[in-house]
């Protein structure tokens, strides 16, 4: 079985798992607790974890928050601006092929009285800055736009985004969850405000996350969306989940000297995959530069992609799009921003390469994916 599924989760690095072994065991202290060893301990290794998690991003350790994941990190991020910023105005801009943790946040926002403007794409999948710089009003108090598509894997020009946002004194919220420890970001460089980020889509553990809030320069406040002992500076209250912390702090370091090479092998090996899927009419979605190299949506002209998966599936691990949405018989809504029908949007497939895919597995994973294509035509 070859596991090209990546975008929807990725594998636990062993290395991570051996740092949280201790937590889940001998060194189970609560970091609130601080009047003994067990308790300072547990608070240590949370304190190195958030330093790490910075570090990966360009910020300061005192500007990350700890969540159960990107999709709490979303709704922190977008319902704790909005009620924070309520009397300044009522108005979100974000985008088309958000993430649904985004998207449906956002319409829950707008069942509580809020207006949102949902930006669309070009076909590539890149956003239109001016229709961008254009919604921007008084009232709009967040911008939020992904750093990277979960589906076609399309990198906008997020640092440009966060210039036009802070040009107009709007604070900027960019879903990370693809990207950090993928690509490049920095909070500084990039204009970034609040920032979502998970640790399961870099080889640590699964319901954990971070949220990066900036705290000067200026410094953007969120309302809690969840009351209690008031942690994480009250932002975000609930006993601390040390070991899945401590994991993420590990992937996060681990993937900040890995993933400069990973991308340089993932880009030599999806072009080699689209060149060989060429030959059966193969079409690429997404921006052909401005992606993540670990990434390919292919579209097969004529074929249905769910019959490919299901061919293929006693081989080959791979799927229709995004699997956070769960079962779902819903052409992409990602493709059909991109302009898409729904005919073509259902002959797509998506391929996510990881740490530990060899060169050998993509060829024989094109060949089995190929083959299909072919059987599936002849029919
Ligand atoms: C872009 C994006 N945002 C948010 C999420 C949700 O992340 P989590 O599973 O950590 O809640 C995902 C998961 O696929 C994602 O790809």
């Amino acid at each position: 079985m070859i596991y090209l599924d990546h975008h929807s989760t990725t594998p636990l690095d062993p290395v991570v798992l051996e740092e949280m072994m201790p937590y889940m065991t001998e060194r189970f202290g609560n970091p609130s607790s601080m009047d003994h060893s067990y308790g300072h301990e547990a608070s240590v290794a949370v304190e190195e974890a958030r330093a790490r998690v910075a570090d990966l991003v360009g910020a300061r350790h005192d500007e990350i928050i700890f969540t159960s994941g990107a999709t709490e990190s979303d709704n922190l991020a977008l319902v704790g601006v909005a009620r924070r910023y309520a009397d300044r105005g009522d108005h979100i801009i974000t985008c088309a092929t958000e993430h649904k943790a985004v998207l449906d946040t956002a319409a829950y926002l707008e069942r509580t009285g809020r207006r949102v403007t949902y930006v669309p794409v070009d076909g590539f999948g890149m956003v239109d800055m001016d229709i961008l710089e254009g919604a921007i009003t008084p009232q709009t108090v967040l911008v939020s736009v992904m750093a990277a598509n979960n589906e076609v894997g399309t990198i906008p020009d997020i640092g440009m985004i966060g210039e036009v946002a802070h040009r107009h004194g709007v604070p900027f919220h960019t879903d990370a969850a693809q990207a950090a420890g993928h690509i490049h970001m920095d909070v500084e460089e990039m204009h970034i405000d609040i920032m979502s980020i998970s640790a399961h889509k870099m080889y640590g553990p699964k319901g954990v996350g971070a949220l990066y809030v900036r705290s000067m320069r200026p410094a953007v406040r969120l309302d809690p969306i969840m009351y209690g002992g008031g942690q994480e500076g009250n932002q975000r209250s609930g006993t601390l989940n040390v070991p899945a912390i401590v994991g993420l702090g590990k992937a996060a370091q681990i993937a900040q000297g890995a993933m400069a090479d990973e991308a340089r092998w993932h880009c030599s090996w999806t072009k080699q995959m689209m060149d060989m899927f060429g030959g059966v009419g193969g079409v690429l979605n997404g921006h052909p530069e401005s992606r993540l190299a670990h990434n390919l949506n292919v579209r097969f002209p004529g074929v249905d992609g769910k019959a490919i998966i299901n061919t293929v599936s006693d081989r080959l691990a791979i799927s229709a799009g995004s699997a956070c949405t769960t079962e779902t018989v819903e052409p992409s809504h990602v493709l059909l921003a991109m302009g898409l029908d729904e005919e073509e949007a259902h002959q797509s497939v998506r391929f996510g390469l990881g740490r530990y895919t060899t060169h050998e597995e993509t060829v024989r994973a094109a060949e089995i994916v190929l083959d299909a294509v072919r059987g599936i035509s002849r029919q």
